[in-house]
């Protein structure tokens, strides 16, 4: 029997399936379409855990943002900018959220589908935000003269060479590259990423 979800406005769990499968991923999209959540809201709860279920809800990312952004909001009576968002472009800007937000071990934060996906570290600050473009060149390194150039980079920080060999192992996992060309002894590692973007990972 199909479960009543919110008594009040006598929305079913398949109704809200219905709406995750038209495209709803927030508790306030669930309510916008199926009515649910807006008399009592004590059907909150068990809308948000189904759309978790479902791998939704990102209004909790939301909640994490509305937290960063209250922080920089803080740090914007010190300083009148801060630096909110780093942009690499991509062919796939999922994919290369994913990669990053795993290898970082960050979360998806925002997207507009087909457009640009951002992901946020779990302490706030700075986020990497990936904007599509189905022409994107990636650099080419080395570097060579007439070939699009290398116009900015990540370093990512690791503690010690141990560190530096796990993380060297889980992006090539990931889809990363190890090019021959490589610079900095054993205190940095040149990797490119899925997109072809040179970044390094550095011990310090
Ligand atoms: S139970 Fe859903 S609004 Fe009251």
């Amino acid at each position: 029997m199909d479960k009543m979800i919110c008594p009040c406005k006598k929305v079913t769990r398949s109704d809200v399936l219905r709406a995750m499968a038209e495209g709803a991923r927030t508790f306030k999209d669930i309510k916008k379409v199926t009515g649910a959540g807006s008399k009592c809201g004590k059907c909150e709860d068990d809308i948000r855990k189904l759309l978790k279920k479902h791998g939704k809800d990102q209004d909790k990312h939301k909640d994490k943002n509305k937290d960063k952004g209250k922080a920089n909001k803080l740090e914007h009576h010190e300083q009148p900018i801060v630096v909110d968002a780093l942009v690499l472009e991509c062919r796939d800007a999922a994919a290369l959220a994913d990669f990053y937000a795993t290898l970082l071990g960050w979360q998806r934060g925002h997207d507009a589908p087909g457009e640009w996906m951002d992901i946020v570290s779990p302490t706030g600050g700075t986020r990497l935000l990936f904007h599509q473009n189905a022409d994107h060149l990636p650099p080419v390194w080395p570097p060579e003269p007439g070939a699009p150039q290398l116009q900015a980079h990540l370093d990512l920080a690791v503690k010690d060479k141990a560190a530096m060999r796990q993380a060297v192992e889980l992006a090539l996992s990931l889809g990363a590259r190890l090019p021959e060309a490589q610079f900095g002894e054993d205190k940095w590692t040149t990797l490119i990423d899925p997109a072809g973007h040179p970044f390094c990972l550095v011990i310090g």
